[in-house]
């Protein structure tokens, strides 16, 4: 039932919740359509022309006519490797930053490099992409991204049922006790605003069976995800998206037994403040200060995720002391995960702290798969794992499954493509390759192997062609390079 819910939705009826409620609840309603919740996104936005160079990467880029065009620059100044993508949608309201996406003509969404920031009112690299060899016009826009700021699967501002869910029967017979009010709870909130780190680990899971939309308000959140954090995390980090995160360790938060909610602060339609510590805090203190409480122990800083972005911390502290960071980290963590917010679970614990894909992580996906058999991330997983144990013939048959499940899979038909290749297949291979590159041709890794699998075959001109590509769209992607100057042909 609610499955066929979520479904009707993602096609297209994204105005339903907005239109259907405006009548009768037009203060809420009109409140609502300007918070940056209200706008989160937005279809063939109107984009400000400028450029942006980014030396680090040797690329630059220039943004007019609806269009991010990227190249590079010759020893003589003569442009290279240039590509060029039409924006199609835009990521943020712009209260604090915008990050583009391409819809590629396969229907893929790709994250632009460089993102609009409203601080400083100019372009600079999206969150991430400041180093030397980064993501560039590759990197997915993935919905998991969408679930947090998108309505749907479909891009699309969110809008009411979000938080309050089926609305089909309150429309039908309006009035109290048939829709769900979330009144207090603060898990509706959370299933966009908690996360425990936004890149290097994996910050959440979600619960075998569950897709990514398949959540709905009023569920316990712990049915379906499951929060990591690092087991020694330092105590000055700070992201974008740690509203809930840093709350959740207050004093005000773990010592008032339930009573501190998101909505305790906020007005969830029009998202507005009030600092409300006056309902808890009685003292000489408070009452010589009356207001402001926030500036001093809810204080504003930059986001160690995005260096141009400043937001409030919710760690409520008696005196927080930080120093603001100076450049993007991007050190992996190599330690111990632990879970956070919800209970533990011995196997997705041990999933996400999967760091070798040895035999012992294929022997974890294979249980996870007994819970869950269609999981095809889980099977492609499990397929990557199963090649690096040469044991291609069962990696073959996972992959296959994931293909039968999800055949636009592109991801699995390149392991399946090795898979069948490291058997003796290559023509096999080949013909893979080539639906693959097809499939995702914005993929620098589909070219390369491509590339290497022709060279394999002794087709030259084919392997060139292919490599070629791959350093296009990746010019830091040394393999490539190493293995075109390797070719015969090319000598
Ligand atoms: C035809 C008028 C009408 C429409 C359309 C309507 N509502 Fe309502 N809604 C009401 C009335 C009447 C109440 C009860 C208010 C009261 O008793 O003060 C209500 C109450 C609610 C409540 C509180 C329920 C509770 O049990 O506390 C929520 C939440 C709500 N509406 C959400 C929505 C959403 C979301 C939409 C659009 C999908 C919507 N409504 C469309 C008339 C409407
Ligand atoms: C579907 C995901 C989602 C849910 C559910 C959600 N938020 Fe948000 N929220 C966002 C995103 C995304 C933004 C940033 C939007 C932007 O400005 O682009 C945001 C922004 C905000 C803001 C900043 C001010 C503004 O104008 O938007 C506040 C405050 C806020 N949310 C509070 C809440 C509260 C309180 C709840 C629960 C009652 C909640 N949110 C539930 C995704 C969500
Ligand atoms: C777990 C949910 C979640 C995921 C996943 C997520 N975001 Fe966000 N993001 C948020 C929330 C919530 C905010 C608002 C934070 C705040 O205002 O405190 C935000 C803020 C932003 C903003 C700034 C918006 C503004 O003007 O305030 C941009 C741009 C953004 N995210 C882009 C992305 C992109 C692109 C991705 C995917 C690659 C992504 N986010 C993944 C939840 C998420
Ligand atoms: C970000 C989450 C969120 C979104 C989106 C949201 N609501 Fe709500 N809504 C809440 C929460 C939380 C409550 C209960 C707390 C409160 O009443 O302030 C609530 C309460 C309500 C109520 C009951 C108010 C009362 O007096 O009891 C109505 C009616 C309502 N919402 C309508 C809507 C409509 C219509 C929309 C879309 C335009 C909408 N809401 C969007 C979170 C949300
Ligand atoms: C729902 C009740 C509640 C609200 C609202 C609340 N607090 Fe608290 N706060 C508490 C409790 C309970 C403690 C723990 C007191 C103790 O340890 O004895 C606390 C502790 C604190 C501390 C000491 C922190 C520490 O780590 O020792 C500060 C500072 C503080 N609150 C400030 C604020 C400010 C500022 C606001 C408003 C922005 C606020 N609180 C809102 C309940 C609340
Ligand atoms: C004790 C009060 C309090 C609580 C509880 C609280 N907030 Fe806030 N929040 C604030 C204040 C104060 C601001 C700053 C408002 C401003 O600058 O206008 C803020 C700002 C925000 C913003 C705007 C972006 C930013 O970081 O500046 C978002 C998003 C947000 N809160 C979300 C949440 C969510 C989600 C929850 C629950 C997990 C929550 N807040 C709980 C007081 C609170
Ligand atoms: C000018 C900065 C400033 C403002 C404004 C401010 N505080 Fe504080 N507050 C402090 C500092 C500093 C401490 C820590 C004192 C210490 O630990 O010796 C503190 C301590 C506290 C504590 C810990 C217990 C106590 O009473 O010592 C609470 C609770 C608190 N503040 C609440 C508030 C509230 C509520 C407001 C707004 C009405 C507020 N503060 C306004 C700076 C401020």
């Amino acid at each position: 039932m609610r499955r066929s819910f979520w479904l009707a939705l993602a096609f297209g009826c994204n105005l339903f919740a907005a239109n259907d409620c405006l009548p009768c609840h037009t203060a809420i309603a009109e409140a609502f359509a300007k918070t940056g919740m209200g706008r989160s996104i937005t279809v063939r936005p109107a984009v400000l022309p400028g450029t942006f160079s980014h030396p680090l990467s040797n690329r630059h880029y220039t943004i007019e006519g609806g269009k991010m065009k990227r190249h590079q620059r010759g020893p003589g100044g003569a442009a290279f490797n240039v590509i060029e993508k039409t924006i199609d949608v835009a990521i943020g309201s712009g209260n604090h930053a915008i990050t583009y996406g391409s819809r590629t003509p396969n229907g893929m969404l790709l994250e632009l490099p460089v993102s609009w920031y409203s601080q400083e009112k100019a372009y600079f690299m999206s969150p991430g992409y400041d180093q030397p060899a980064h993501f560039d016009m590759r990197r997915e826009i993935t919905e998991s991204c969408l679930f947090c700021h998108s309505d749907s699967a479909q891009p699309a501002a969110i809008t009411c049922r979000r938080c309050h869910g089926d609305a089909a029967a309150h429309l039908a017979q309006p009035g109290r006790g048939n829709i769900y009010n979330p009144q207090r709870s603060s898990e509706v909130c959370f299933q966009c605003h908690l996360e425990t780190e936004s890149m290097g680990i994996v910050d959440s899971m979600r619960k075998p069976g569950r897709d990514v939309f398949s959540y709905w308000p009023g569920e316990p959140l712990a049915d379906y995800k499951l929060y990591f954090d690092r087991a020694d995390p330092p105590a000055e980090r700070f992201e974008v998206n740690h509203t809930a995160y840093r709350l959740i360790q207050s004093a005000c938060y773990q010592k008032s037994a339930g009573k501190l909610a998101c909505v305790t602060c906020h007005d969830p339609h029009s998202a507005r403040a009030r600092e409300a510590c006056g309902t808890c805090h009685q003292s000489e203190h408070t009452r010589a200060k009356a207001t402001g409480c926030a500036g001093c122990h809810m204080p504003k800083r930059k986001a160690q995720d995005a260096l141009h972005i400043t937001m409030t911390d919710h760690w409520i502290q008696r005196a927080p002391k930080f120093v603001d960071p100076v450049k993007e980290n991007h050190e992996p963590y190599t330690g111990k995960l632990v879970p956070f917010y919800t209970k533990a679970d011995p196997l997705l614990t041990a999933i996400a702290n999967v760091r070798v894909p040895d035999a012992s992580s294929a022997r974890l996906y294979e249980q996870y798969l007994q819970r869950a058999p269609k999981d095809v991330p889980t099977l492609i997983a499990l397929g990557k794992v199963l090649i690096r144990l040469d044991r291609d013939r069962d990696a073959e048959a996972r992959l296959r499954r994931a293909l039968a499940l999800a055949p636009r899979e592109a991801e699995a038909r390149l392991a399946l493509a090795v898979a069948i290749g490291k058997q003796g297949d290559i023509d096999g291979a080949l013909r893979e390759m080539k639906a693959v590159v097809a499939a995702v041709p914005d993929d620098s890794y589909a070219w390369l192997n491509l590339g290497l699998t022709h060279r394999g075959l002794q087709q030259f001109s084919g392997a060139a062609a292919a490599l070629r590509e791959a350093i296009r769209l990746q010019p830091d992607l040394a393999v490539a390079q190493q293995a075109l100057s390797s070719l015969p042909a090319a000598k």
